[in-house]
């Protein structure tokens, strides 16, 4: 997420880190996280693999790529050479200079990541939109099948990669003084915020921010963005719970067209991603990150905001 699309509640509410929440979502396939942040925060899952220099999706995989948006600015200029005109143009709308930097480095690493999917050069990559503004690829690079959606949040930014089938991917930074305002109710199915209130307080925010990455990683999938409204599907609640589409009102038969996973891509931050079919692993790498910092990684600076 960023200024250029809609504000939303996580990118808006301007509050400061929650301390103290229960535990991480385990990789669904790497298993749980080791050893979590012994405050018990929502530490980052040590399951996310240096990357393959040339990586090589099968049809039955779906790659998730976690990336620090924040690089230096020799980073940024090599990754301005590979955007288009239109992309630099989109770049320069931004009204702050830290915005515009992390859409150049989301929408460069997108080409990069896409390069390497199809041996192709970056900077020749063309997109088409859907209805909706869903990205896909285009032209002659479209037959090969592969599909991608990209998600970010303050500084973080996860890209999802499968082949010949739909898919979405969300990243929210987890945020205190959300989940416990009637407007957080507003997001969620009446089903789910039933589930949201019986929680214990201490699990609330994780649980808010894992329901709404679920759901809109499914919004994503669909393409459909909020035109869909996020009333008329119902996805679990709880972390740890496994994530699922649990029911869809138009349609008896959605859920199980659809798969969901938690990815746990970092301290505070919650994710998820929605795949069409249920015949897939997932394979979650990092970004070689050099100069690319991760936020929320200990060690590593996290973004001003
Ligand atoms: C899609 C949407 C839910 C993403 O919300 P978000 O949390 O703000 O942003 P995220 O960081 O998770 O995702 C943004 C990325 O999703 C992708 N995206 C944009 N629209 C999308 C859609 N409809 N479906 C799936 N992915 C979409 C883009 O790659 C975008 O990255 P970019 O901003 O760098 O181009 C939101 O932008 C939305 O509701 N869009 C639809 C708006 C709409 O319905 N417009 C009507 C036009 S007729």
């Amino acid at each position: 997420m960023n200024a250029y699309v809609r504000p939303t509640t996580s990118e808006s509410s301007g509050v400061a880190p929650q301390q103290a929440v229960p535990a991480v979502p385990p990789c669904p396939v790497c298993g749980p996280a080791t050893e979590g942040d012994p405050s018990g925060s929502l530490a980052p899952a040590p399951v996310w693999r240096p990357a393959p220099p040339q990586p090589t999706l099968a049809g039955d995989e779906i790659h998730v790529w976690r990336a620090g948006l924040d690089v230096d600015a020799y980073r940024l200029r090599r990754l301005t050479d590979v955007l288009s005109s239109e992309e630099r143009t989109r770049a320069g709308r931004f009204r702050l200079p830290r915005d515009s930097a992390r859409y150049v480095a989301g929408r460069g690493l997108l080409r990069e990541l896409l390069g390497r999917y199809l041996d192709a050069a970056p900077s020749r990559l063309c997109f088409s939109y859907g209805s909706h503004g869903k990205p896909a690829l285009a032209g002659q690079m479209a037959e090969q099948g592969l599909r991608f959606n990209v998600s970010h949040s303050h500084g973080l930014a996860l890209y999802a990669f499968a082949r010949d089938r739909e898919l979405g991917v969300d990243v929210e930074r987890i945020r205190t003084g959300l989940a416990d305002t009637p407007a957080a109710e507003r997001f969620l199915a009446p089903e789910e915020a039933t589930v949201l209130r019986a929680l214990p307080p201490a699990q609330r925010e994780t649980a808010f921010f894992t329901c709404w990455c679920r759901k809109e990683a499914y919004l994503k999938a669909k393409g459909l963005g909020l035109a869909l409204p996020l009333d008329q599907f119902v996805v679990t609640v709880t972390p740890g719970e496994p994530a699922k589409l649990l029911a869809a009102r138009w349609d008896a038969h959605e859920p199980p067209r659809w798969r969901l996973a938690d990815l746990a891509p970092a301290r505070q931050y919650a994710g998820a991603v929605a795949v069409e079919g249920y015949s897939w692993q997932l394979r979650c790498w990092d970004w070689p990150a050099r100069a690319e910092s991760m936020p929320g990684s200990r060690g590593r600076p996290t973004p001003s905001e």
